[in-house]
Order: structure tokens, then sequence, then C-alpha cells
């Protein structure tokens, strides 16, 4: 059987009668994955190198030594010469083994006073640290291009519904400006989950500490990390903040996903609100005239992944005694995908939107003069004239029964035909339950009325450049 050579491959070799299974050595290892921490993983060896070296228990040329072979290393993984194998086990044991390689036997006092599962700690916080930075970055990016299709549409009108059915008509300005702000909670969430993600672990050993006289807080400075861990048991088993970002990544892609089922429905012939460009678009292999939404159905679809990868960590986290175990390493696949996941779709959903597809406002606009969503809007009126609302709301509901059966719209009423229906309605009532009045009237804070749009315009703008700075 082709059995590992025990001493040149485990590190732990020598505890051990016999190798590793090859089917069990690939079962157990993490190089396959964790290769993606691998510049988090040089950068936190160095500062723990650089540590030790200031606390005196490396000498200052043997921390010199250490620093710059693991900077070789990273000039050979970008060199594409560092190309580590799956009989290194994982990231950590790998770049420790090429360190000894190229700098000798002090490349084996590197892990002086640090175990792998403070280091694996580390190296996920700063990898994740960095996502997090991106994806923000990527929120403001997409924010930014909701915010001008918005400014376009201030007076274009577009149906809104309340259970898909046609309510009241909004500004399509509004209507961008809601995915805004949710897009804005996502990057609010995002700077908090950060400050939990920031804490550095390292230092806390395999569980309990070490016996060397280490500097924690010197190796987190060196690391930008806000704070240190205080309990080591918590800070080696601690994934709270993995499953914290799986959580705002899986709102972001709840907003990304209600977005595209939205711009899914305006594509159909049935809405027409849209057209989408052939650049974000594809055709059929039978159908010559589909052009399928294929970007935010992908949008949609990939959701579940994310979901899927919070509710692994939720379930992994559950039984898992204090403090590292095995199971721990199941986490960077689900975090790993999460990340690329979210920021693919951002990507997708930030380009699908500025220039993947065009409002129709001719159609937008016809289509709320041909329905019954001004009818808030008589009733609105008789109650200004004095009718207590729930009365004239009973009216309303008469007058749309009659239209309806009829085959009328209410703009299409005579004034004789209101008047036998209240006496209170006068000729300004068409005024008054035409679309754009309809819309400009709803002049409430945070409402639909183009005042009010106007304002939120502002205010967006002035923060999106605070963001963009
Ligand atoms: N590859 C491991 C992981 O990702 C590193 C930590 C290993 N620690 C251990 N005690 N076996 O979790």
């Amino acid at each position: 059987m082709n059995l590992l050579s025990n001493d040149a491959q485990q590190t732990w070799s020598q505890r051990f009668e016999s190798a590793l299974h090859p089917a069990i050595a690939h079962f157990n290892a993490s190089i396959g994955f964790d290769i993606e921490l691998i510049e988090y993983d040089l950068t936190g060896s160095q500062a723990h190198a650089k540590m030790l070296a200031k606390t005196g228990i490396l000498s200052t040329e043997e921390g010199e030594a250490i620093v710059s072979g693991l900077e070789q290393i990273r000039q050979e993984y970008h060199d594409g010469q560092f190309q580590p194998g799956i009989d290194a086990e994982d990231i950590h044991f790998a770049v420790e083994r090429r360190l000894t390689d190229i700098i000798g036997a002090t490349g084996k006092k590197l892990h002086t006073g640090r175990s792998r599962n403070d280091q694996v700690g580390t190296d996920t916080r700063l990898y994740l640290r960095d996502q997090i930075r991106q994806i923000q970055q990527q929120l403001v990016k997409f924010q930014s291009v909701l915010f001008q299709k918005a400014e376009q549409h201030v007076e274009t009108l577009i149906p809104g519904y309340t259970h898909l059915q046609r309510a009241q008509p909004l500004s399509l300005a509004h209507h961008l400006l809601a995915y805004v702000e949710m897009s804005n909670r996502d990057w609010e969430r995002l700077d908090d989950v950060y400050q939990r993600v920031n804490i550095s672990p390292l230092g806390s050993g395999a569980l309990a500490g070490t016996t060397f006289p280490i500097d924690r807080h010197y190796a987190a400075e060196l690391l930008g990390f806000d704070q240190i861990y205080e309990n080591s048991l918590d800070g080696v088993s601690d994934r709270d903040f993995a499953i914290e970002f799986l959580c705002a990544a899986s709102l972001i892609m709840v907003h990304l996903s209600r977005l595209s089922e939205e711009v899914i429905l305006w594509a159909s012939e049935e809405f027409g609100f849209v057209t989408l460009k052939d650049s974000c678009s594809t055709g059929s292999s039978i159908m010559p005239q589909k052009k399928n939404p294929d970007v935010p159905e992908l949008v949609r679809g990939k959701t579940g992944r994310v979901f899927g990868h919070l509710n692994a960590m939720l379930v992994l986290m559950k039984g898992l005694p204090l403090a590292y175990n095995k199971d721990l390493q199941e986490d960077k696949e689900a975090l790993f995908d999460g990340v690329k996941t979210v920021q693919a779709c951002l990507e997708a959903m930030t380009i699908l939107m500025n220039e993947g597809l065009e409002f129709r406002p001719a159609r937008l606009n016809q289509a709320v003069a041909e329905d019954f969503s001004n009818a808030t809007d008589v009733a609105d009126y008789l109650a200004s004239k004095g009718v207590p609302f729930r009365e004239a709301y009973n009216l309303v509901g008469k007058v749309v029964k009659t239209s309806l059966a009829a085959g009328k719209l209410l703009k299409d009423l005579t004034l004789e035909e209101w008047q036998s229906l209240h006496p209170a309605f006068e000729s300004d009532i068409y005024e008054a339950i035409a679309p754009q009045q309809v819309v400009s009237a709803r002049n409430s804070y945070g409402g639909t009325g183009f005042q009010q749009v106007k304002r939120a315009l502002d205010e967006v703008r002035s923060r999106l450049q605070t963001l963009s700075q």
C-alpha cells in the first residue's frame, strides 16, 4: 500500500508508529482550500516572529531571518513557484516546512508559543477583514448605480403593489431608493460585524495560553487588530464572527434576490417595465424569440447557497465542546464560498442595474393610468372635505364596483356621476386622481411625493459622498 513515508511527511510523525492512510490524508487535509489564507498566514506569522524577537524569546537575528524567509515564500507564491500539495496537510504546515527549507533550523522556531489553533483563527480573521472592506466598497458602488437611476426617474411612475396587487402609484426613484436603504443597512451591518472580526486570538495557544512571556498586544497591534481575546479558550473556539458575517451576507443576498425577482417580473411581457440589454441577457437554444434574465435568476438562485453556509456554520458550532475540534476546519469552505458568492452577485447586479436594463417610462406611466390605484386618493379627497375617512372609504368601494361593472376607470366618470355618489365632489376631482398628482401629493416624510423623493436623493447623495471617501 502506498502509505506516506512517516518522518518525511507528518510534522507530528515522531509520536506515531505508522503513516497516515493516503485516503485519510486526503480526507484530513485542508490545503486544497485553505491556500486561500496564504497571504494572511504569512502576515500573521511575520507578526508572531517579530513579537518573539521583541520579547527576547527569539534573538533579533532569528526574528529577522524568519520574517524575510516568509517574505520569500510570499514572492514564490506570487511567482507560482510555491504550490504545496496535500502532504503538507494545511497551509500552516506548508508554510512552516518551506520556511525551514529556506532558512534552515531557525524556521523550526517560528511555532514557539503558538498553536495552529490560534494561528488559523488569526488567519481567518485577517482574511475576513479584507473581504468585508471589499464587499462594503461594492455595496457603495451598487448604491451609486441605483442612485443614478433614481435621479433619472423621479417623475417616472411605477405601479406600487401590496400582495402583488396594484396598490398606489409610486415614483420609480422612490422604488429604487428603497433598495439603496436596504443596501445601506447591509453596509452598516458589515461595519458592525467588522468590530467583532477584528479581535486577535493570537497567543491563545492551543487552548490555555503559553508558558512563554509573549506580548499578545504587540502582535495584535502589528496586525491592526483593535482588541485581543480576553480568554484563550474563547479565542481558539469562537467562530461567532464567521456566523455573524454569513448572517450579514445572507441579508445582502435577500436584498439582491428581491430586486432580482422584481427585475425578472418587470422584464416579462406581462409587466414590460424594463427591456434587458443584450449584454446582460441570454437566448434560448430552441425558442428564437426569447431573451432570458439569467443574471437576476442566478443571483436569486445563489442566494440559497449563502443561506446554506450560514445554516452549516450554525449547525457546525452548536454541539462543539470547548475548545478546538477538527470540525472547525469546516468553517472555511462555508466562509470562502459565502464571500465569493456575495462578491460575484454584487458585481453582476451592479452591472445589470447600471447598463443591463432600461426602464420604459412611457409604458410605466401608462400602466398607472389604467388601474384603480388612485382609489385611496378619492377617499382622501372626500376626507379632506370633512367626510369621515371610513365613510369615504366605503363609498369609494361602491364607486369602484360600479365603475368596474360599467367598464370604466375612475377618471372616466362624469361630474354628474361623481356628484350623484356624493355632493362633495367637484370638478377638481379629476386633477386629484391624476397619477402625477396622486404621487406628488404623498408628501409625508419618507413618502413617494416628488418633494420627498428629491429630499431623499439629496440625503443619499451626501451619504454616498461620505462613504466613497
Ligand atoms: N487546518 C486546521 C483548520 O483549518 C488548522 C488547525 C488544526 N489544529 C488542530 N488542532 N488539528 O482548522
